[in-house]
């Protein structure tokens, strides 16, 4: 079975009790499980992984990677948190990987914060999901399969 990897940034961890009133009352827990539930109906495994560390992020990205080159993995849905508007280490990782990735994010950040409307994800992602809360995620898992043709 084709594998989508969802893969979550710093503090997304705190979901569900982090700014309820941007992100929602929804934990981490149930955001993954979502997922799976998902890929269930889309016939593909959903492999979940949360790190606040960016250089854990990478590395999920590289295996991801060798994943996609194995034609085991479609790809990866990636909420990069606040590493967003700053990783140009993650945004080199998506293009060094050459792994199709979708960036998610719950909140629309082009109606927050200026330091939010700038993505180092986005000029290296195959799509985008924006503002759609927590089910961004399942628009996202099913924009990665559409997109890959299974
Ligand atoms: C976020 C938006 C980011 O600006 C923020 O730093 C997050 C969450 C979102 O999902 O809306 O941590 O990626």
């Amino acid at each position: 079975m084709p594998k989508v990897i969802v893969l979550n940034g710093p503090n997304l961890n705190l979901l569900g009790q982090r700014e309820p009133a941007v992100y929602g009352s929804t934990t981490l827990a149930d955001v993954e499980a979502l997922c799976r539930k998902t890929g269930e109906r889309l016939g593909v495994e959903v492999e979940c992984l949360q790190s606040n560390h960016e250089g854990v992020l990478i590395d999920a990205i590289h295996e991801a990677g060798r994943g996609v080159k194995a034609g085991t993995v479609l790809g990866v849905v990636f909420n990069a948190g606040a590493y967003t508007h700053t990783s140009v280490a993650l945004h080199d990782a998506i293009k060094g990987a050459e792994v199709p990735v979708i960036e998610i994010h719950i909140s629309n950040v082009h109606a927050r914060e200026a330091f939010r409307h700038h993505s180092f994800i986005s000029p290296a992602a195959a799509g985008i999901v924006v503002g759609f809360g927590v089910e961004g995620y399942v628009l996202a898992i099913e924009g990665l399969v559409r997109r890959s043709g299974k």
